[in-house]
């Protein structure tokens, strides 16, 4: 079974979006969804070096419409987060397109030949055109990325194995757009911007356990589980930002072979651990979307009956 381009080469350029099923469109979702690595292919061979790959997901709510019985055992709507302070929220979703190169007119033309695709089956609630930043830092100035998983410890964090058989080489994965509150991140000394994060600003140095805040946003992503394992995801953040508006954010995106190890890390985030110990960059940050899908393997998609 071929898993989708969860584990893409480095990107520089990417596209997110997230539409909405309309009624009377799941037939031509499916037929599109089974077309889909076929129209990415068209569009990325032209420069292959480029990199360009499409990873599609499937929200809770059309995945019976869709493709019936089974169900992926982990797919449920994206639940909301409700702290003290900060909420994450959950807004609609049925599809996810991310669509990743390493230039932007790649990732384009592809989002513009699924948009063709989709129109009256669908509509685009969401998008979002995101970049990396130099260095991989994020927009707050701290590289993002770095304890991401590798070579099969990546697969293993992603991958559906026996756990799901009907489902093995699938994935599922989390969205969030963040915007942040960039006068009062640069009104804090970098010591202090050092504190929320829990790493050193230039040269990227986590912090000693000594040192490093309780409510940092390290301190609360780094969860194991009862045999004291980590457990680890697949971040693939990307920049985006509008001058004019003065929007400046961050496209969460985290992949998974069990949506819950995204979720603790969320509610660490947003309840805090213990409650109340929420994460720091959250005061200096707004959710405005969350959603939750499962990433069928390619074969899946494309065996469907049309
Ligand atoms: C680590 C930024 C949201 C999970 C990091 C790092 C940065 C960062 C700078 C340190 C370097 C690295 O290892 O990548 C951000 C920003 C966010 C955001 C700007 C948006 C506000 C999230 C969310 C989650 C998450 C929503 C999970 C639900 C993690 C994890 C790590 C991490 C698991 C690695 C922890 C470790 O093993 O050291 N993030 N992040 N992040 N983040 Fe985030």
């Amino acid at each position: 079974m071929a898993s989708q381009h969860v584990l893409a080469e480095p990107a520089t350029a990417a596209i997110f979006l997230v539409a909405t099923v309309d009624d009377g469109g799941i037939d031509g979702i499916r037929d599109l969804l089974a077309d889909l690595a076929g129209l990415t292919r068209s569009v990325a061979f032209r420069s292959p070096e480029d990199k360009l790959t499409c990873v599609a997901g499937v929200g809770s709510r059309v995945w019976d419409g869709l493709y019936g019985e089974p169900r992926p055992a982990g797919l449920h709507p994206f639940q909301e987060v409700a702290g003290s302070k900060h909420t994450a929220i959950a807004t609609p979703g049925d599809l996810l397109f991310h669509l990743r190169a390493r230039r932007m007119d790649l990732c384009f033309e592809l989002a513009r030949q699924i948009s063709l695709r989709l129109a009256g089956l669908a509509t685009v609630v969401d998008e979002v055109h995101g970049f990396k930043y130099f260095d991989q830092r994020d927009v707050l100035g701290f590289v993002d990325g770095t304890e991401n998983p590798d070579d099969q410890d990546a697969v293993d964090a992603v991958t559906v194995g026996d756990e799901d058989p009907a489902f093995a080489g699938s994935s599922y994965v989390i969205v969030q757009k963040y915007v942040h509150d960039m006068a009062a991140w640069q009104a804090i000394s970098v010591e202090e911007q050092e504190r929320v994060i829990g790493r050193s600003k230039v040269d990227d140095i986590e912090m000693s356990d000594a040192v490093k805040p309780k409510n940092s946003h390290i301190a609360l992503n780094v969860i194991e589980d009862e045999d004291g394992n980590e457990l680890d995801i697949v971040r693939d953040n990307m920049v985006f930002g509008n001058i004019a508006d003065g929007s400046f954010g961050t496209y969460f995106i985290g992949y998974a072979k069990d949506p819950e190890v995204i979720e603790r890390m969320l509610q660490n985030m947003f309840i805090g651990d213990p409650p109340g110990n929420y994460d720091r960059i959250l005061d200096f940050s707004t959710v405005l979307t969350g959603n939750l899908y499962f990433v069928p393997t390619a074969n899946f998609l494309e065996d469907q009956p049309s």
